[in-house]
């Protein structure tokens, strides 16, 4: 058998791609999404032996012209050379923070480059090694479906008090019409006090794109039942909602997830419980609401990792997030147990599109003159997303 299951010598029939289904990674191109796209570079081999070396001699060579961004979900060999690490909002404001920098490689995705884009100076320009790094869930909301939920909410006579909330992990396009709207953008560290400002503007929320991250903030931490939520189908007439249903509800969701924490399940925490006793589960509210209920503490990428730095020696953790963080959690804190909450999750997948041969190969290439990938959001597009990021800076 082959890893695709196609006999020996045939060649696997590919599935034909969904509308919002991830492009077959490096074949095909969609540069208006977050959709993977050719990555039109002469990569080094993987098994170079010297790459670590080659990425050593560019990065000198480049000196302060050049800002390496890790976020916290990317590989071991790419982290090594990240001048920073943190998560997707930490490395925007990293970004905004370093103006003598000409280039900013984003060792992270698609939306993370955009917003770094917009929060950085129009001289400095954004590199993402691979432009197949894009986001699925990003990609589970597009500029026309929200276009049209807003009519939908027009329709029904509640625009006026609907104010939108975007997560960080959406298109620059979704960031905009967030800023039309009077929104503002939350990460996973600040969704409450988001949604706490939201609810002082107007009387109901549209939660973007992340169904999972909006009830788990509006019910765990603003205490609302879930019975106030409604999650909006932008694949269904009318979100698959009665107007009655939209009027009555306090809470719209977008029925958008990430596919990395929403593979987590009550049984990966039940399991764990059973396997290693005393166990402490800690999730990220990305993961699903029952979840979330289960575990013993949620938070954000940065809370994980404040968490597992104060926890005391020889306690026990198990961790619901991407693999690659909780792997290096692992190694940073022998003294502690520490093991991955789920034992068939994976990778993020588009996260680790950006491995050394595609670091090695964007600082040759700026060593040489050449600037690969830059990641340009529109000015129209940037000044409306950039109000809604400056209204989350603005939180109290
Ligand atoms: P943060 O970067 O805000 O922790 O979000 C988690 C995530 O899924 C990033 O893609
Ligand atoms: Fe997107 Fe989830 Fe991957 Fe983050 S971990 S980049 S939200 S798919």
């Amino acid at each position: 058998m082959t890893t695709n299951g196609a006999r020996p010598g045939t060649l696997a029939q590919e599935p034909a791609p969904t509308p919002l289904a991830l492009l077959l990674l490096g074949r095909e191109a969609d540069t208006a999404s977050e959709r993977g796209v050719d990555c039109p570079g002469d990569l080094p081999a993987a098994s170079d032996p010297d790459l670590v070396a080659r990425a050593r001699a560019a990065k000198a060579a480049l000196g302060d012209r050049v800002f390496i961004l890790g976020h916290h979900y990317q590989r071991d060999e790419v982290i090594e050379f990240a001048d920073v690490t943190g998560d997707s909002f930490k490395l925007a404001r990293d970004a905004a923070n370093k103006p003598e920098a000409e280039y900013i490689v984003f060792c992270g995705v698609h939306f993370m480059a955009e917003s770094a884009d917009i929060l950085t100076s129009a001289a400095q320009q954004v590199i993402l090694p691979d432009l197949a790094a894009g986001c699925s869930m990003a990609d589970m909301a597009t500029a026309e479906q929200v276009a049209e939920c807003w009519d939908v909410l027009t329709d029904a006579g509640i625009a006026d008090t609907v104010v939108p909330v975007a997560y960080m992990n959406s298109s620059a396009d979704i960031k905009a019409f967030t800023g039309r709207h009077g929104g503002t953008i939350c990460t996973s560290s600040n969704a409450q006090r988001a949604l706490e400002w939201a609810f002082e503007q107007g009387t109901k929320v549209l939660f973007l794109p992340d169904q999972h991250l909006g009830r788990n903030t509006a019910v765990r931490d603003l205490g609302l039942s879930p019975d106030d939520c409604v999650v909006y189908n932008p694949h269904k007439p009318g979100g698959g909602l009665t107007p009655e249903q939209l009027r009555a509800a306090k809470m719209i969701l977008w029925r958008g997830h990430c596919s990395v924490h929403g593979r987590f399940s009550l049984d990966s925490v039940n399991e764990v419980r059973e396997r290693v006793p005393g166990v402490t589960v800690l999730v990220h509210p990305e993961c699903k609401h029952e979840v979330v209920e289960a575990a013993d503490l949620v938070g954000s990428t940065e809370y994980i990792i404040r968490a597992l730095d104060a926890a005391e020696p020889g306690s026990k953790w198990a961790i619901g997030t991407e693999l690659n963080l909780v792997r290096r959690l692992a190694k940073a804190h022998p003294d502690k147990e520490i093991v991955f909450l789920d034992r068939t999750v994976c990778f993020c997948s588009t996260m680790n599109r950006i491995d050394l041969p595609h670091l090695v190969w964007t600082l040759e290439s700026l060593v040489e003159g050449r600037v690969p990938n830059v990641i340009t959001v529109d000015p129209e597009t940037e000044k409306h997303a950039k109000a809604a990021l400056d209204q989350m800076l603005a939180l109290p």
